[in-house]
């Protein structure tokens, strides 16, 4: 099939890239002429894995190509929307001015057959919304159906091949059938597809996360009772998890989520609710967004009981990326933790084995350590915010002879805290009764 796919953020970029590997004819529209060439010459604007060798085999192999616009393109069976929809400043909501902008050009250059399919993650109702916007321009019905995409950064690739489930909303047959054909081998390796009316697919991606973001704050609110309990969160966790209905997943319990889908979502999806009238009903999810914003703070107040005052004293945040195996910052309780310690006096130097490129010069309160051996000279604490595999590695030993101090904040929950503590490091480990 000739897909386009409209939209080269990190989404976009993926499931062009995925596409291609399909077998599909692709191409992928942007507007921003710095994305689009650097695209073109092989080169992510992100950091992803295995995704750079992907966008290299796909132009190599002739079947993915790339446009400024959708008029540069407008020979597609299928268009898939990609873009990005943030939250709004000054408010919860969802901005989906980029959905309607992509819509509406593209509904000046499809013709009646053109199936219009919408990834984004939307508040429900916007693609009905969008469906009467872009058949006024057109002049016809345009057959426009939801198909939300579920993967995560550091295994996005891998996540759009092999989806858990695809999840099809349409008004017309014809758009089942044409999304049908397009992942047909998707589908052949028995991946569940679920049709569904509109609605529901635009509220499937936001339960999905609604309900992830739940859980991970489900269990950090346990470990602010465990903090005062003396109990441990992380056991807790592994003790409920091996209930089938509760599951493991998603209960790493630390400094909690970030990035740019959990938090905006959630909010997104309150904002929504409330326009909708029934804003009781998710209600709850503030404080899924308070709990998680409260550990970040309990690390900076963790930080400050174990200095006594953060005025002028070392500290070096490990990680700054809201997870490992990515550069996005969007959201990070890293960056948030290592901000609040800045601004509350401490001297902070942040690593990251790949963020620091993206933070450029944003921030530049916070000192930069591109060697992560030498920087732990001279460091009165240590805390490390995002699990990359290089901080699990670190030998407590080696760095111990660099620090002016041997006390680590463990606010990802990582750490062998005995294997430290025989180091002669003083562990603080979230939600964690650590006897030290
Ligand atoms: C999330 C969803 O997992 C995807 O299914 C979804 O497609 C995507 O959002 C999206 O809407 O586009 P992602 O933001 O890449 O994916 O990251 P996650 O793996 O979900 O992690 C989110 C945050 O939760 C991270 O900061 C992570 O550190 C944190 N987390 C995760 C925990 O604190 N505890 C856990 O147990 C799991």
């Amino acid at each position: 099939m000739r897909v386009g796919v409209i939209g080269l953020g990190y989404l976009g970029v993926t499931h062009a890239v995925a596409m291609a590997s399909l077998g599909h004819e692709v191409v992928g529209i942007e507007a921003s002429a710095e994305r689009l060439g650097k695209l073109k010459e092989g080169e992510l604007p992100f950091f992803e894995p295995g995704l750079a060798a992907g966008l290299a085999d796909a132009i190599a192999a002739g079947n993915l190509s790339f446009a400024a616009a959708a008029s540069a393109a407008d020979d597609c069976d299928l268009y898939f929307l990609c873009v990005g929809t943030p939250q709004l400043s000054g408010s919860n909501a969802a901005d989906t001015s980029f959905v309607f902008a992509a819509g509406e050009a593209l509904a000046k250059v499809i013709d009646e057959e053109t199936v219009v399919v919408g990834k984004s993650t939307v508040p429900v109702g916007t693609a009905a919304s969008l469906r009467k916007k872009m058949s006024e321009i057109a002049g016809f019905d345009v057959k426009i159906a939801w198909n939300p995409e579920f993967l995560r950064e550091g295994t996005a690739l891998e996540d759009s091949l092999k989806p858990d489930r695809i999840v099809i909303g349409a008004w017309h047959q014809e758009s089942v059938d044409a999304l049908r054909n397009c992942y047909e081998k998707i589908i052949a390796t028995g991946t569940p597809v679920i049709e569904t009316d509109v609605a529901t697919s635009e509220l499937v991606k936001v339960a999905a996360n609604a309900f992830l973001a739940t859980k991970i704050s489900f269990i950090n609110a346990m470990a602010e009772v465990a903090e005062v309990a003396g109990a441990d969160a992380v056991s807790l966790a592994e003790a409920i998890g091996y209930d089938e209905r509760i599951g493991k997943k998603f209960l790493r319990t630390g400094v909690g989520f970030g990035g740019g889908c959990l938090p905006k979502d959630i909010r997104g999806f309150v904002a929504r609710a409330e326009e909708l009238g029934v804003g009781q009903a998710v209600s709850f999810l503030r404080d899924v967004d308070a709990i998680n914003l409260r550990r970040r703070e309990r690390v900076i107040e963790l930080a400050n009981e174990q200095l006594g005052d953060l005025e002028g004293r070392r500290v070096l945040v490990l990680g700054l990326a809201f997870k490992p195996d990515s550069d996005d910052m969007r959201d990070s309780p890293a960056l948030d933790v290592a901000l609040g310690l800045a601004s509350a006096g401490a001297l902070v130097t942040v690593h990251d084995p790949v963020a620091l490129e993206a933070l450029g010069d944003n921030h530049p309160q916070l000192e930069r350590a591109r060697d992560l051996d030498s920087a732990f000279a001279g460091q009165e604490l240590v805390v490390l915010a995002t699990e990359w595999q290089q901080y699990r590695e670190l030998s407590p030993q080696a760095v111990a002879s660099k620090v002016a101090a041997r006390t680590i904040i463990d606010a990802r929950n990582v750490l062998d805290v005995p294997d430290w503590q025989a180091a002669g490091w003083k562990v603080i480990a979230l939600g964690r009764n650590v006897h030290n």
